[in-house]
C-alpha cells in the first residue's frame, strides 16, 4: 500500500510541476500566471476538484515517447464560483508549450460533457501554441471533438473563454463559438493566420498585437467581449459576469437581495434627454439611474459604441439591458451594432433573461459602406433576434424611434410585452426635414418650414403610438425604474413559444 501511495504522490507531484520551475518562471517574466495559480483564482477558495490529473499522452513520434508528463500539459476539473458549480480548463502553456493533443482534448470533452449533463457554465483558459505538432491529425480529431462540444453546448449552458496567450489557427474556434471571450492586454492574442503569413500572401506589414490582440478585438473585429489588465483581473471579471448568469438553460436568472428601493424616482432621469432633439446626451447615465445600485456590467464597451448592451439586476433579479446610444453615430443602427444587439438578444432569450431595451434610434445609418457591407443582412439578425426572443422583453423609448428601427428595436410588433415612452419621445416613419424634402419638394422654401413645423407637431411625439396602443403608456422619465420593476414582476411568469421546427434560418 504505501508503495502505491508513493508512487500516487510522485505521478501528482510531476502532474502539479508541469513543465518545470524554470518555464513556469519564464511564464511569470511575461506577466502571465501559471495554470494552477489561474484556476486558484478563479474558483471559490479550496473548491478545485481535478480531473484526469494522471492522464498521460500517448505519443511515441518525434521523441515524445521520453517526454511524458501527467496530465499532459491541461488542468482539467470543477469548483465553484460564487457557490455554484463551473467546469474549469486551463491550458498549461510550460507543457509542450499547452499545445492540444488527442489525450488532453478528451480531457476538455469529458468535463464537457459533464457540464451539459450537469447544467453547469464551462470556461476556458487559453494560452496554447496550438494543435501538438507531433501529433498530428489526432490533435486535429480533438480540436473538432470540442467544437462539436462547444455547439451542441450552445444555448444549453454558458461557455467562457478567456485568452491569456497564444490562440492561433483553427484553435480560435472554440473560443468564438463560446458565449463571451476575454482577452488579456499585451499577454494574449487571437488570429487565423499570424503576421508572418500575412506577409507572404497579402505584403503587409503588421506586428502581432496590432493583428490580433485585446485592444484590437475589442474595439476593431469584436471578436472579444471583454479587455482585462493582468491575468488576475481578468480572472475577477470572468467572476462577476458569472454572477448575472443561470446556471443552464432551465434555470432561472440569479436573484440578489439588493437595498436599491424598487420605487425609487430618479428626478434626474426628467431632463436627461436635451431640448434639441439633435444634441446628445449618454445613455448609460440613464441606465445607471434605472438599474440597482446603479451597477451596470457592459459587454463589448468598447465596439460598436453606437448600441450599450450589458446585464444589470432590477428588483435583484439579471435583466440584459441593449439600448442606442446617441453619444455615438447619433445612436444609428449599422451592421456591427446590429450583429452585436442581436448576438446579446439571443444569449439572454436562450438563458431567461429578460431584456430591457432603451430605444433612442434615429433610423439604419445611411452610405455605401453600409449598404456594400450588407446592412440589409445585419439588421435583419437584430429583427429576428428581437422577434425570435420569448424572455420578458419590455422597451422604453427615451426619444427618437423612427423608420425600420422602430420596428426592430424592441417594438410591440415583435411581441416586445412592455412598451414605453417618455414624453420627449419622436415616434414616425421619418425625421420631420426629411419627410418634407420628400412630400413637398417643390414648395417654396417658406411653405416647406410650415410643413416642417406641422410634422413636428403632429409625428414627433409618443402620442400617437400611444394612441394605437402600440406604446402602453407614456410615463415621467423619473418614473422609469418603477414601472419596469412592476413590468418585471408582472412578466415574471411568462411563457411564449415558437411555432415548431427543427430552428429558424437566422439571416448570417
Ligand atoms: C508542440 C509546441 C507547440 C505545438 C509550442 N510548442 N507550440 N509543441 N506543438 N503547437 C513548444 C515549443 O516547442 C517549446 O518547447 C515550448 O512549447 C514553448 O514554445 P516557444 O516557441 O519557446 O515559446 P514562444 O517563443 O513564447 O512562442 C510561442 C508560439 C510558438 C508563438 C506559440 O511556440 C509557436 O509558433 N508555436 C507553434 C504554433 C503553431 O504553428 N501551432 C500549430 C497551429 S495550427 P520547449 O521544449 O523548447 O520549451 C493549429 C491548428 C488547429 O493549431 C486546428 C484546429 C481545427
Amino acid at each position: 500500500m504505501s508503495d502505491r501511495l508513493d508512487e500516487l504522490r510522485r505521478r501528482h507531484a510531476r502532474a502539479e510541476a508541469g513543465g518545470g520551475d524554470e518555464r513556469r518562471e519564464r511564464q511569470h517574466a511575461e506577466g502571465k500566471l501559471s495554470a494552477r495559480e489561474r484556476i486558484d483564482l478563479l474558483l471559490d477558495d479550496g473548491t478545485f476538484v481535478e480531473t484526469d490529473k494522471l492522464v498521460r499522452h500517448r505519443c511515441n513520434d518525434f521523441g515524445m515517447a521520453d517526454q511524458v508528463i501527467d496530465g499532459d500539459g491541461f488542468i482539467t476539473g470543477y469548483g465553484l464560483i460564487h457557490g455554484r458549480t463551473a467546469y474549469v480548463f486551463a491550458q498549461d502553456f510550460t507543457v509542450f508549450g499547452g499545445s492540444l493533443s488527442e489525450t488532453n482534448a478528451k480531457k476538455i470533452v469529458k468535463i464537457m460533457d459533464l457540464a451539459l449533463k450537469t447544467g453547469a457554465p464551462v470556461i476556458g483558459l487559453n494560452d496554447s501554441g496550438g494543435a501538438r505538432i507531433q501529433e498530428g491529425v489526432l490533435s486535429l480529431a480533438g480540436y473538432a471533438d470540442i467544437f462539436l462540444r462547444n455547439t451542441l453546448g450552445s444555448g444549453v449552458v454558458p461557455q467562457i473563454s478567456a485568452i491569456m496567450g497564444p490562440c492561433a489557427g483553427g484553435a480560435v474556434y472554440s473560443p468564438a463559438l463560446t458565449d463571451f471571450t476575454f482577452m488579456v492586454d499585451g499577454s494574449s492574442y487571437m488570429f487565423i493566420t499570424g503576421p508572418e503569413v500575412i506577409k507572404t500572401v497579402t505584403h503587409e506589414d503588421v506586428s502581432k498585437e496590432q493583428l490580433g490582440g485585446a485592444v484590437t478585438h475589442n474595439t476593431t473585429s469584436g471578436v472579444a467581449h471583454f479587455l482585462a489588465h493582468g491575468d488576475a483581473e481578468c480572472l475577477q471579471m470572468i467572476r462577476e459576469l458569472l454572477s448575472y448568469l443561470p446556471q443552464n438553460n432551465r434555470d432561472a436568472a440569479p436573484q440578489r437581495a439588493s437595498t436599491d428601493p424598487i420605487d425609487r424616482e430618479d428626478l434626474a432621469l426628467d431632463s436627461v434627454v436635451p431640448a434639441a432633439s439633435n444634441l446628445p446626451y449618454n445613455i448609460k447615465d440613464v441606465i445607471r439611474r434605472v438599474v440597482d445600485d446603479s451597477k451596470f456590467f457592459e459587454v463589448q464597451e468598447r465596439w460598436a459604441r453606437n448600441i450599450v448592451i450589458g446585464f444589470a439586476r432590477m428588483d435583484g433579479r439579471t435583466v440584459g439591458i441593449v439600448a442606442n446610444q446617441p453619444e455615438h453615430l447619433a445612436g444609428c443602427l449599422d451592421i456591427d451594432s446590429s450583429t452585436k444587439g442581436a448576438r446579446f438578444v439571443r444569449f439572454c432569450d436562450a438563458f431567461n433573461i429578460p431584456i430591457l431595451t432603451f430605444e433612442d434610434v434615429p433610423g439604419f445609418l445611411p452610405g455605401t459602406a453600409q449598404e456594400f457591407g450588407g446592412i440589409i443582412r445585419h439588421g435583419a439578425k437584430l429583427l429576428y433576434a428581437y422577434a425570435e426572443a420569448t424572455v420578458p422583453k419590455i422597451t422604453v423609448i427615451t426619444r427618437k424611434a423612427y423608420g425600420g428601427a422602430y420596428c426592430v428595436m424592441g417594438s410591440k410588433h415583435l411581441r416586445c410585452d412592455v412598451n414605453l415612452a417618455w414624453p420627449t419621445a419622436e415616434i414616425a416613419v421619418m425625421g420631420a426635414e426629411g419627410a418634407v424634402n420628400i412630400l413637398y419638394r417643390s414648395l417654396p422654401e417658406a411653405d416647406r418650414r410650415a410643413k416642417t413645423q406641422e410634422f413636428q407637431e403632429r409625428f414627433a411625439n409618443p402620442f400617437v403610438a400611444a394612441e394605437h396602443g402600440f406604446i402602453d403608456d407614456v410615463i415621467e422619465p423619473r418614473q422609469t425604474r418603477p414601472m419596469v420593476i412592476r413590468a418585471l414582476r408582472m412578466l415574471a411568469t411568462k411563457v411564449d413559444t415558437l411555432p415548431r421546427k427543427k430552428h429558424g434560418n437566422i439571416p448570417l
